[in-house]
């Protein structure tokens, strides 16, 4: 079911993300769960390079960079100043050490990121992203063979609970610019040829997801 279908407009996501930053901890507190499952997904090891696509105000580093310990590297990617702005500081007082951040949108982050680099991407509450064509193929051109990925975020209800979507699209207005495959945001990803899809589950009663899979460049 889609409400409203229009292409993710990055403009409109700064802004509204610049809106949003002072309080977007204090708004999204129930993900830590979800969070915690789709970093489990990842199956991240020492060394490894980890990519948190849209990281926000930082929320997933500080896990993400224990797990890859001093010898890994996770690349923080946020196009929205303040909120990079909110990781930055994050980062700075848990002492994170391994983390490189890169202030620009994914369909842009080519000129920092070397091609082929990167084990595993997280994609937490990203919607936009997730629709956004050029956004997948920078992904797919920074992974290594056999990359992970892991994506958790919202979703339309399916079945009788369809009648509250407009509801559900009203809520979620600040966090995402588009509802193009709300129903089944993680469906342009997931189709992508050589992604195996590991995992896939509703959550907090269908109202949101997690997927996990790899992407294998050979069967591309
Ligand atoms: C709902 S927040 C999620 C933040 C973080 N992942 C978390 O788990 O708390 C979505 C984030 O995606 C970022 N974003 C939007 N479009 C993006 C793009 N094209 N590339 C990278 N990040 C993007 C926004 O600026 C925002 O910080």
């Amino acid at each position: 079911m889609q409400l409203l279908d229009f292409s993710a407009d990055l403009s409109r996501s700064n802004n509204q993300y610049t809106q949003l930053a002072e309080r977007y901890d204090d708004l999204t507190p129930r993900l830590e769960p979800i969070r915690r499952d789709a970093h489990q997904l990842l199956r991240l090891t020492a060394c490894d390079v980890v990519m948190d696509v849209g990281c926000g105000t930082g929320k997933s580093l500080a896990a993400l960079s224990a797990s890859v310990g001093p010898g890994g590297k996770v690349l923080a990617v946020e196009p929205c100043a303040a909120m990079m702005q909110q990781a930055k500081a994050r980062a700075r007082s848990q002492r994170l050490a391994n983390i490189q951040f890169i202030d620009s949108a994914v369909e842009a982050m080519s000129a920092h990121v070397a091609g082929g680099q990167v084990n595993a991407f997280l994609l937490m509450f990203t919607h936009d992203v997730l629709q956004s064509d050029a956004a997948l193929a920078a992904l797919m051109a920074a992974a290594k063979p056999d990359a992970r990925f892991a994506l958790a975020g919202g979703k339309f209800f399916a079945g009788p609970l369809a009648i509250l979507n407009p509801w559900v699209q009203w809520r979620q207005r600040p966090y995402c610019t588009t509802f193009a495959d709300y129903d089944a945001p993680w469906r342009k990803l997931c189709a992508m040829s050589g992604f195996r899809t590991e995992h896939l589950a509703e959550r907090y009663g269908g109202i949101a997801y997690l997927a996990g899979g790899a992407w294998s460049v050979e069967t591309s």
